[in-house]
């Protein structure tokens, strides 16, 4: 049977909806929340992806600003920029695109921002408060992951979740929000990665398998058993000649086989990717409430 495809674009645009009426509300407090991304360099995955934040933020009514540093820019100019928007009362988040350039240090940079405007939820502070159970911010794609489990009745409540790829942005904080002593999440989750033998054997016996290894189609039919939703946080660029681009976007598994198998799944594009967007927004109205005092 076909299964039933969660749609990130309907899904977002209900968050983005709900987030209107709260940005409404700071607004009658007289607060815009605002969001300052910087990006280093025109890795052209980058542009595109900031273009999308530039886009929903609008939608959302959050004000914000794109600052761009050539490819060649001192980690120093990096680091001053954002003590300045530290400091800045229009912008309540920050969040400098990645991968930066190989001369800058990705950890000193992401260390720079003030936890309380870290809209990824990268600063270690903010992981920290996650993994103890007391989350300031959740980061956007997990966040956005779980947000599509519950908002299409598949809650990971009392369910075996298993996660491949165990990366800082997706794997570990996905886990962290998952096994959360909480409404809707109170999950078993598994973490497989590279190095797990026989991969199989763990991605049958999930009830829910997200998978974030960013690998084109990795994860086949005969991966997975009927009964399974599939959450593909993939995002692979394979060549197309048919495409003027000259690529496509493909997930991690493969899609096609998969979805005439499994109980649901999410398509790319169209799945995670604009939920990841929209759970930035959410962050950036959070860090605006919090920043704007109690009410
Ligand atoms: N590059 C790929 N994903 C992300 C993300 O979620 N945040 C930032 N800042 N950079 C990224």
């Amino acid at each position: 049977m076909a299964a039933k495809i969660i749609s990130g674009r309907e899904l977002s645009a209900q968050v983005v909806e709900e987030l209107r009426e709260r940005v409404a509300r700071l607004k009658e407090k007289g607060i815009t929340p605002g969001l300052a991304m910087v990006r280093v360099g025109d890795d052209p995955a980058s542009i595109s992806y900031m273009k999308q934040k530039s886009k929903t933020a609008a939608a959302v009514g959050v004000y914000s600003e794109t600052i761009v540093f050539p490819e060649d820019t001192p980690e120093e100019t990096l680091l001053a920029k954002i003590e300045e928007l530290n400091h800045d009362p229009k912008f309540h988040g920050i969040l400098v695109q990645l991968p930066l350039p190989k001369h800058i240090d990705e950890r000193k940079v992401i260390e720079a921002i003030d936890p309380v405007k870290d809209v990824d939820c990268f600063h270690p502070v903010n992981v920290g408060k996650l993994l103890i159970g007391e989350p300031y911010l959740l980061p956007c794609t997990p966040h956005g992951v779980w947000q599509m489990l519950l908002r299409s009745g598949y809650s990971p409540e009392g369910k075996h979740v298993v996660i491949c790829g165990r990366s800082n942005i997706n794997g570990k904080p996905l886990f962290a929000i998952l096994i959360q002593k909480k409404a809707g999440a109170n999950a078993t989750v598994t973490v497989c990665h590279s190095r797990t033998p026989d991969l199989a054997r763990f991605t049958r016996q999930a009830d829910i398998l997200v998978v974030a290894i960013g690998r084109p189609r990795a994860i086949t039919a005969d991966m997975v058993r009927e009964g399974t939703v599939v959450i593909d946080v993939g995002v692979n660029r394979v060549p197309d000649p048919t495409k003027k681009s000259g690529f496509r976007l493909v997930g991690d598994t493969d899609f096609e086989a998969l979805s005439e198998k499994v109980e649901a799944i999410t398509p790319v594009p169209g799945g995670v990717g604009p939920m990841t967007v929209a759970m930035l927004m959410w962050n950036t109205v959070v860090a605006a409430e919090f920043q704007a005092g109690p009410a």
